[in-house]
C-alpha cells in the first residue's frame, strides 16, 4: 500500500452498492468496508469506534434501511437509521476530520414534477423511506459543512435484488411480465455510481448531487431493454400504477436533472442503456 493512498471508509458494505465499492479498492484510494455487523450505524458509539480506528479521508455512507413498503409500517426503524444513523456518522466524521458523502434517493421529490429535479428544487417527500432519507440529508447538512449528498435511482448491480436480476429470473419461468409504464426514471448501474462517488469523496466540491445514468425511461422501457439486449423473446405487456397498488406510493416522474455534476466539471454517468448492456456482460462473464 503506498504511503499516500487515501482511505475511503465504506458503510452498509454487505448491500448492493457497499459491495461494489469495496470491489473497487486499489493502491491509490484504499476502500475500507464495514457491513451492518461490524458497525451498526445507529450506534454512535460504534461510529466513533470505527471511524477512529480507520482514520478515512471521507467516509461514503450506503447504508440505510432500504424496504419502501416495510418502512411503512415502521415508521420509527426507517427513520432510526436513515436519519438517526446518519447523524451519527455527520458526528463521528466531523470528529474526525472526515468528509462525509451520504447516497440519498429520488424519493424525496413528490414524483409529480413535469421537468427534470435539479438539486435546489423543493423536497416533498411522499413516503416513509422517503421522508426519512430527507431527513438524513437535513441532518447531515446542519451537522457537517465537508458532506456531499448524492441522490441517486433505480439502482442495480451485480450484487443484491434489483429489477434488472428479477426481470430476467421471471423471463426463465414465464412466457410473459406485466410491468407499468406511467412511472419514469434513470436507472444507475452500481458501477457507475461507485466510480463517481470514489471521485467525488476525493474532491472539495461539496454539496448536493444528482447521479444517475444519463436518459430516461419507464419500468416497461427498462424492462424491454433488458430482454432485447439479453436476446430473450418474451411478452412484454403494460400496465398502470393503480394496477399493482403497493403500501408505499411510489414516484410517477423521478427525472433527476444533473446540473451540480456539469457545473462542477465532472463527467456524467453513461447513457442508462449502454450501462445495461455492460451489466449484462458483466453478468454473463
Ligand atoms: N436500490 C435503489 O434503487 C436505490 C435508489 C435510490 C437510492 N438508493 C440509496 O442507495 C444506497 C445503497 O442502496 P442499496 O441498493 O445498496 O441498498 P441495500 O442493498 O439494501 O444495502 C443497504 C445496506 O445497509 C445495511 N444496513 C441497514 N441498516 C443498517 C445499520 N443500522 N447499520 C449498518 N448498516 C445497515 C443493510 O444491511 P442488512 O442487509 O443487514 O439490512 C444493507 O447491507 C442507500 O442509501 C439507498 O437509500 C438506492
Amino acid at each position: 500500500m503506498s504511503g499516500n493512498a487515501l482511505t475511503l471508509l465504506v458503510t452498509g458494505a454487505n448491500g448492493q452498492l457497499g459491495q461494489e465499492l469495496v470491489r473497487m479498492s486499489s493502491d491509490r484510494v484504499r476502500l475500507v468496508g464495514y457491513g451492518r455487523d461490524q458497525l451498526d450505524i445507529t450506534d454512535l458509539k460504534q461510529c466513533r469506534e470505527a471511524l477512529a480506528a480507520v482514520r478515512p479521508d471521507a467516509v461514503i455512507h450506503a447504508a440505510a434501511y432500504t424496504a419502501v413498503d416495510k418502512a411503512e409500517a415502521e415508521p420509527d426503524e426507517a427513520y432510526r437509521v436513515n436519519a438517526l444513523g446518519t447523524r451519527n456518522l455527520a458526528i463521528a466524521a466531523r470528529e474526525q476530520g472526515a468528509k462525509l458523502c451520504y447516497v440519498s434517493t429520488d424519493y424525496v421529490f413528490n414524483g409529480r414534477g413535469t421537468s427534470p429535479y435539479n438539486e435546489y428544487d423543493n423536497t416533498d417527500p411522499q413516503s416513509v423511506y422517503g421522508k426519512s432519507k430527507r431527513a438524513g440529508e437535513v441532518l447531515l447538512q446542519s451537522l457537517s459543512d465537508r458532506y456531499f449528498i448524492v441522490r441517486t435511482s433505480w439502482v442495480y448491480g451485480k450484487y443484491g435484488n434489483n429489477f434488472v436480476k428479477t426481470m430476467l429470473k421471471l423471463a426463465a419461468e414465464r412466457d410473459s411480465v406485466t410491468v407499468v409504464e406511467d412511472q419514469i426514471g434513470s436507472p444507475t448501474y452500481t458501477y457507475d455510481l461507485a466510480k463517481f462517488l470514489i471521485e467525488l469523496a476525493q474532491t472539495e466540491a461539496y454539496g448536493i448531487y444528482h447521479a444517475s445514468n444519463t436518459g430516461v425511461c419507464s419500468w416497461y422501457e427498462f424492462a424491454q431493454a433488458i430482454f432485447e439486449e439479453s436476446g430473450i423473446a418474451i411478452r412484454t405487456e403494460p400496465c398502470t400504477t393503480e394496477q399493482f397498488p403497493r403500501p408505499a406510493p411510489r414516484p410517477a416522474y423521478s427525472v433527476m436533472d444533473h446540473a451540480a455534476i456539469r457545473q462542477n466539471g465532472f463527467t456524467d454517468l453513461r447513457p442508462w442503456r449502454e450501462a445495461l448492456r455492460a451489466f449484462l456482460k458483466e453478468l454473463e462473464g
